[in-house]
């Protein structure tokens, strides 16, 4: 912040009778903050004053003015010329200031017929569809990722795990998927979100309206949305369509942070699925041996922060009268910061996911052990007629042998299996590798790798929309 600009604020003088206090002043001001909405902030004057040069309420010469002075302002901010003063509370009145300081009165008439609080509230649905739009394109490229790696692996068999045990076999393309599916309802959700985004708050004014002659589907029109919020009161009050948003953010994290816990234990030299590439590792500052999943350990640990930031604006909103108050413009910096953690998030998660190496011997290993293939067992004997409560208990006593004996069911002998059923013939060998466990699950939705491949194809037509 510029030091000659901090000082005290003159915005007010008419009213008041003294300077704000200088802690009040930053208390206050959202500029060091709301300063990233600058862009929305020209582009909604931009089709304001448009609108009020057409329905005769500014003059044409008016209109060149204010156009020509935000131009030259837009550009000032890219070039990081700008003179932001917290003396001016907000990116609104920096910019109506500068402007009028660059072309007179026609500055001074930019604000007719509107107020900040149907301003702020236009920027901020601005700003929020773009980062939308990004984090759809961010969605997409992580599915692409996912896709990739699960191309590579469609037949690669690892251990499927209910309660962190062994349960049966799956491939880890189909595993991947899994991850694909919640990002693309991500997608889904986002998508769906940003219809209530995209509507007008700009002429509700302070609350009430205005009393000018405005077209306010002009204006819509004008700026992208796909209608105009039907009540100045709500207008200008409502942030459910941050919350939505966050809260959509929230369950992206979620998935990603499932994600991350699953890398991290898929890295863990004792499991060694998986290894990640250095870039996105650190190591120990005392122990030289060490490589450590910091990417995905992080990503679990801001899912915490974007977690709160929901909590935070549901909490913000829930004892507001209608209309405006102060208190919306603490819906920025949880809003923002959201946005910024989401899409960092996916951008280096895509990354990521292309640069992991797969163990597949590491992986057959494990699904060997654990007595994966039971239920195929269990199965092949109910396609030789048992019922399936008697197939499931007779394949129970055959683990337990097992585990007695400390060997594997495909270790035993088919006379040793016969013991628990003499309907057991020599074809059960076969059913009982993981291949034919895999191989067997060929329904839609099934973890064969026939299915994962088409399950692929897919999901890459859903993510060309
Ligand atoms: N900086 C404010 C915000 O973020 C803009 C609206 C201020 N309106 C008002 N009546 N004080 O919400």
């Amino acid at each position: 912040m510029d030091k000659k600009t901090t000082t005290k604020s003159d915005v007010w003088s008419g009213r008041f009778s003294e300077p704000v206090d200088e802690l009040v002043q930053r208390y206050t001001a959202s500029v060091t903050f709301d300063k990233r909405m600058a862009a929305f902030d020209i582009q909604g004057s931009l089709a304001h004053a448009e609108m009020l040069c057409a329905q005769k309420i500014l003059t044409e010469q008016d209109l060149s003015d204010i156009q020509r002075g935000l131009a030259q302002i837009l550009e000032e901010i890219n070039d990081g010329r700008f003179n932001w003063s917290i003396g001016l509370e907000d990116v609104h009145m920096n910019i109506e200031r500068r402007l009028t300081d660059l072309i007179g009165d026609a500055g001074k008439r930019l604000h007719t017929g509107r107020s900040r609080n149907d301003q702020v509230a236009t920027d901020i649905r601005l700003y929020l569809r773009s980062a939308i739009d990004a984090i759809d394109g961010l969605l997409k490229n992580l599915c692409n990722s996912l896709a990739d790696l699960a191309e590579k692996h469609y037949d690669t068999i690892l251990p499927g795990f209910t309660h962190m045990q062994v349960a049966q076999p799956v491939t880890f393309g189909h595993h991947l998927l899994a991850y694909a599916e919640m990002f693309c309802r991500d997608i889904e959700r986002m998508r769906d979100c940003r219809k209530r985004v995209n509507r007008l708050p700009l002429g509700a004014a302070a609350l009430a309206g205005t009393t000018f002659p405005i077209d306010r589907e002009r204006v819509a029109r004008a700026l992208g949305f796909e209608d105009v919020c039907r009540n100045s009161l709500d207008a200008v009050s409502d942030r459910d369509f941050a919350i939505e948003f966050c809260a959509a953010a929230a369950l992206v994290m979620t998935h990603i942070s499932r994600l991350s816990e699953e890398l991290v234990i898929w890295m863990s030299p004792r499991i060694g699925f998986i290894d990640i590439a250095d870039r996105f590792c650190t190591g120990s500052s005392i122990m030289p041996q060490k490589k450590n999943p910091d990417v995905p350990e992080l990503a679990r640990g801001k899912t915490g922060r974007v977690n709160g930031h929901l909590i935070g604006l549901l909490t913000l909103m829930k004892g507001q009268p209608l209309a405006y108050n102060k208190d919306n413009q603490e819906d920025k910096e949880p809003l923002f910061d959201t946005i910024d953690t989401v899409s960092d998030t996916l951008r280096i998660f895509a990354d990521m996911v292309s640069a992991i190496t797969v163990k597949p011997d590491m992986m057959r290993q494990a699904a060997l052990q654990g007595y994966a293939t039971a239920t195929d067992l269990a199965d092949y004997l109910v396609k030789k007629g048992l019922p399936f409560r008697a197939a499931h208990e007779a394949v129970a006593r055959a683990v337990r042998f097992c585990v007695e004996h400390n060997c594997d069911l495909s270790d035993m002998t088919l006379e040793q299996m016969r013991a628990f059923s003499p309907l057991i013939e020599s074809d059960v060998l076969g059913a009982l590798t993981l291949e034919a466990s895999v191989s067997a699950r060929a329904h839609i939705g099934g973890t064969a790798p026939e299915r994962v491949k088409e399950a692929i194809a897919y999901l890459r037509k859903r993510l060309e929309t």
